[in-house]
């Protein structure tokens, strides 16, 4: 039995599908239910963030989830596979007729990010005064909460109808396949095989 960890939204559906097309069956979440356990399998639907602390404790093998989130977390797991999914860009964004001011002493960034911004700046000899939010990260410049924002950019939507634009861009992230650095030991042939599986199936 494997417990795979699944981001709620697209990228848990997306990987679903991928599921449904190597096992030929449906893998479908019942209604409201957070576990969906069929064949060798059992799925937990968790928080996009929150998928990294579920596989490092070992509650769930593996699991899918953001680069962003990984650089973002930090932790000590195992990255097995970029599944090409879920893209999207972690960027700088600004008011779109200001840019960065790096002559000042210090700039505002606002967002959930708060450790790529940090090592970000950092490597600019920047310094910042990170303000941590949870979410609407783009209303921070327009109403002077911040200098500027640190956020995922995907279609660029959200930024353009609230006056903002890429300052710049820090990374490119995909949805990743992780494990469980124990796991992956104690359930190599099954990690493994699956691995092998989803591979051939995303290259098609
Ligand atoms: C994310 C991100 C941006 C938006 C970008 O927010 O924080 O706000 O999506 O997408 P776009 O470039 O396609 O417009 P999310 O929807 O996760 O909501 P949140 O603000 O509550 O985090």
């Amino acid at each position: 039995m494997l417990t795979v960890a699944l981001p709620k939204g697209r990228i848990a559906q997306e990987t679903l599908e991928i599921f449904e097309k190597i096992f030929q069956k449906d893998f479908k979440f019942d209604d409201r239910k957070l576990i969906l356990e069929k064949d060798n399998f059992r799925f937990l639907l968790v928080r996009n963030q929150d998928v990294p602390a579920y596989v490092l404790h070992q509650s769930a093998d593996i699991g899918v989830v953001g680069l962003d989130v990984l650089e973002e977390k930090d932790e000590d797991l195992l990255r097995l596979l970029d599944l090409g999914i879920g893209k999207c860009k972690v960027c700088v964004g600004i008011k779109e007729d200001s840019c960065i001011d790096y002559s000042a002493p210090e700039i505002k960034v606002a967002t959930k990010m708060a450790n790529i911004a940090e090592r970000y700046f950092s490597k600019k000899a920047m310094a910042v005064d990170i303000i941590k939010l949870y979410g609407s990260i783009e209303l921070a410049p327009l109403v002077g909460l911040s200098d500027v924002i640190v956020d995922i950019v995907e279609t660029g939507s959200t930024m353009k109808q609230n006056g903002l634009k890429v300052a710049e861009i820090i990374m490119e992230s995909s949805a990743y396949l992780i494990s469980n650095k124990n796991s992956f030991i104690e359930k190599k042939e099954e990690i493994t095989s699956l691995y092998n599986q989803i591979k051939n199936t995303i290259k098609k």
